[in-house]
């Protein structure tokens, strides 16, 4: 107790701050997301994510050879003459991201790379899945075709892939069909705790994403339940998942504390789109500094238990670290 006891003895100078630290951020923690596009030459800023564009695969070596974060997670958004009803592009051998992760590997074998297995960006009504007659999102019929859509991407040479569907089953589908095509080395990071959230806006603008008619809060999680999210993650552990993931990341903190506690797989987060404007336009209006916020964000999350962090400020990140801004 007082005055025995001071807690600011250990807070007294930088190095005894740093001896005492719990949590460090390092570049080796992060996954920048990544937008591919058809064509040439194509590089297109995102009107709601100040920083971010999206790219045509012929850039993507110069790209990668650039990058200092040891992972990508890789997102294809096709035309909108190429979607249907059913997602079907997103299967296709020689697909957007397919070719995506060849251009990588092949500049940078050394790039970790991770792929998001989901069909919203390919189907003309933005759900994850086929549409019913009723209007229902068809669990089974979708979950054969993720499967597919992930064999797809794993035989490009992909080391990881990530179903953010929230279909039930998907895990073991997947699973399932890597390993019939031989694909036994390709990880799944399952989106294990994705919440029906606000947060994912700006995404959508940048995916061409949004659904054409109601919302995902029949697949999604409810923002309210925290057990329903833990028991959801944990199935997908049963399921055969390498990794769990937590998204959005700051407002879900507790969910990814619990999950910390309850499982033993690595746990990523996901600071979603939203989060990063949120940082971005409080910045560009004098309200907040961005760097000590978002290295702020980072390290909170890190502390809460992820072992990686999904950031669309992976690259800057790495650079503030390098350039020792990282205080
Ligand atoms: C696809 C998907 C979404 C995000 C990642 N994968 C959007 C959604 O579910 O609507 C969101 C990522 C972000 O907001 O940064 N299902």
């Amino acid at each position: 107790m007082f005055p025995e006891t001071r807690m600011r003895r250990l807070r007294r100078s930088e190095g005894l701050r740093r001896l005492a630290r719990e949590t460090v951020l390092t570049c080796g923690d992060l996954i920048q997301p990544l937008f591919v596009v058809p064509g040439d030459a194509r590089e297109e800023p995102i009107a709601s994510m100040p920083g971010v564009t999206r790219l045509s695969a012929d850039l993507l070596e110069a790209w990668a050879r650039d990058l200092k974060p040891p992972a990508v997670l890789v997102f294809g958004v096709p035309n909108e003459e190429a979607k249907d009803g059913t997602g079907s592009a997103a299967l296709r051998a020689d697909g957007l991201v397919p070719e995506a992760v060849r251009a990588l590997k092949s500049a940078r074998p050394d790039l970790v790379v991770i792929t998001d297995v989901c069909l919203c960006g390919y189907t003309t009504h933005g759900h994850c899945g086929p549409v019913t007659e009723s209007g229902e999102v068809d669990n089974d019929a979708a979950i054969e075709l993720l499967a597919r859509m992930a064999a797809a991407h794993a035989a490009a040479g992909a080391d990881v892939v990530a179903p953010s569907a929230m279909m039930d089953g998907q895990v073991q589908a997947i699973r399932e069909g890597l390993d019939c095509e031989g694909l036994r080395n390709t990880a799944i990071m399952s989106y294990a705790a994705k919440f029906a959230s606000a947060f994912y806006g700006p995404f959508r603008e940048a995916a061409h994403s949004a659904p054409s008619f109601g919302d995902r809060r029949s697949y999604q999680l409810p923002v309210a339940n925290r057990r329903e999210a833990l028991r959801d993650a944990l199935l997908d552990e049963d399921e055969g998942a390498d990794w769990l993931m937590v998204k959005p990341a700051m407002p879900y903190l507790d969910v990814l504390a619990e999950l910390r506690a309850e499982s033993l797989l690595p746990i990523a987060a996901y600071h979603v789109s939203g989060e990063y404007a949120m940082i971005k336009y409080a910045a560009a209006q004098g309200v907040l500094d961005e760097r000590k916020a978002a290295l702020e964000a980072m390290l909170c999350i890190k502390r809460a238990g992820a072992d990686a962090i999904i950031t669309y400020y992976a690259q800057q990140v790495c650079e503030w670290l390098r350039n020792g801004e990282g205080g």
